[in-house]
């Protein structure tokens, strides 16, 4: 890739047409994800290479358990063998892996699979790599505000020290600001994703469905993030967006 392009800090992507991608083949919506995993690893290490140093993957929604029981098995499955198999070659990669999300319904040998991969992972420094998982933006803010209510009632914390910086440290995840959310499969909405974070993203609508949303795929997103004008809420200064 071109070595002027300017590269996102913290990509969110939301991994969406799994299901449309296989029923359109005439296979079973599972095969969407199962190859959706192959897709995933070629673009990790494409992030890793290309210098984002975060990216938050919407895996699994607190919404999406309302799905089929056959099929939130057989994603919880693909969770397991992912973390505990597909995914060990990011431990030589330098990615550090944690998840967003609650733990709660998740199954126990998804929640080990989770432990062991995020401790594996934890030293290293170059792509952190951020799994939403049973996560949704209304159950991270009500955790959070818990969270919060629970420390002033303690007297641990007191009213002045609630700022915007304290409120984003006390998310699953202390992360940076999103700077760019994909969606995949041409759906416009955040589907109860990241809302906090997003709030200054620039937002990129591609329609093709994530497991055909390859390496070359992504670079055609990275040149449409440098098209953008990011103003913050400031004025448009012309000689640093041209
Ligand atoms: C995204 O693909 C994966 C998950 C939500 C787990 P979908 O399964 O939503 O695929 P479509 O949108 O039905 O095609
Ligand atoms: C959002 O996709 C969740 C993930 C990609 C994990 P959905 O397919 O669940 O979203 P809706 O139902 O189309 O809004
Ligand atoms: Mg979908």
């Amino acid at each position: 890739m071109n070595e002027e392009l300017k590269i996102p800090n913290h990509v969110g992507i939301i991994m969406d047409g799994n299901g449309r991608w296989a029923t359109e083949r005439g296979m079973v919506r599972t095969m969407g994800h199962k190859t959706a995993v192959n897709t995933l690893k070629g673009l990790c290490t494409h992030m890793a290479d290309v210098g984002v140093k975060y990216a938050s993957l919407y895996a699994f929604s607190t919404e999406n358990f309302k799905r089929d029981k056959s099929e939130v098995d057989y994603l919880m499955n693909l969770f397991i063998s992912s973390f505990k198999k597909e995914f060990k070659f990011l431990l030589e990669r330098n990615v550090r892996v944690v998840f967003s999300g609650r733990r709660e319904p998740l199954p126990e040998k998804v929640l080990e699979a989770m432990d062991e991969i995020v401790e594996d992972t934890k030293n290293n420094t170059n792509l952190t790599l951020n799994i939403c998982l049973n996560y949704g933006s209304h159950a991270e803010i009500t955790d959070m505000t818990k969270k919060l209510c629970e420390l002033y009632k303690n007297g641990e914390i007191n009213l002045e020290d609630i700022t915007d910086e304290y409120i984003q440290k006390n998310m699953y995840q202390d992360l940076p600001p999103l700077d760019f959310v994909i969606r995949t499969s041409g759906e416009l909405r955040l589907s109860n994703f990241m809302m906090y974070q997003a709030s200054y993203a620039e937002f990129y609508f591609p329609k093709v469905y994530f497991p055909d949303f390859n390496e070359e795929e992504f670079d055609k997103a990275i040149l449409e993030f440098n098209k953008r004008n990011r103003r913050f809420g400031g004025i448009k200064n012309e000689k640093e967006n041209n």
